[in-house]
């Protein structure tokens, strides 16, 4: 059995990432956040999976590029973290974040990604419909979630994921040849 599980936030400036993780770790919503969340350790015994579990957080203000790679090459499981509100931090799932994960692991050992819509109540619609195409075109992806570091819709759901990504992988259903 695995030993522990190392969960890591990437994505764009001010998607959401560290008020996430302090959502999750106080049960409510922080109004003032740093950039960056200290690495947290959740013991084994209140996670869902009974591993113990390190949340990673990213910032561009406070990391260079060399940190976020080797980041990316000791996680586990890598959250992408987009604004359901901001097409762009979409956008940037696919030109920038996927590729970049891609060239920093290991070709053979297989990191688990999960797509985090995060700010879910800013608005009425979904993002599933343009995330779907994403999904189906990378295997890498594992599932993707709706949640809101506001009102804490799905916060515990998302780490559950990531956690589950590590110890239960499933892969996607449908696993197309990549077009690129
Ligand atoms: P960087 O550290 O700059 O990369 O940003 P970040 O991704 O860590 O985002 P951060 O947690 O600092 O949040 C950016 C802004 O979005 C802050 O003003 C938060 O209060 C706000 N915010 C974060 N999550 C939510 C959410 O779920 N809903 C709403 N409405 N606002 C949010
Ligand atoms: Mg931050």
């Amino acid at each position: 059995m695995r030993k522990d599980v190392r969960i890591l936030l990437v994505g764009e400036s001010k998607v959401g990432k560290t008020s996430l993780i302090m959502s999750l770790v106080s049960e409510e919503f922080p109004h003032v956040v740093p950039y960056r969340a200290e690495e947290i350790t959740i013991p084994a015994d209140v996670t869902p999976e009974r591993v113990p579990t390190h949340i990673v957080d990213y910032s561009e203000a406070e990391q260079t590029d060399e940190q976020l790679f080797q980041e990316i090459s000791k996680a586990n499981v890598i959250c992408i973290v987009y604004a359901v509100n901001n097409k762009k931090s979409i956008e940037k799932v696919t030109s920038h974040w996927i590729p970049l994960i891609i060239e920093n692991t290991d070709k053979d050992s297989r990191v688990p990604l999960i797509l985090v819509g995060n700010k879910s109540d800013l608005v009425e619609h979904s993002s599933m419909e343009t995330i779907l195409p994403i999904m189906n075109q990378y295997s890498e992806i594992e599932t993707c979630v709706e949640c809101s570091a506001k009102n804490l819709k799905n916060i515990s759901e998302l780490f559950y994921y990531a956690q589950k990504a590590v110890l239960h992988p499933t892969g996607p259903l449908y696993c197309p040849e990549r077009k690129d």
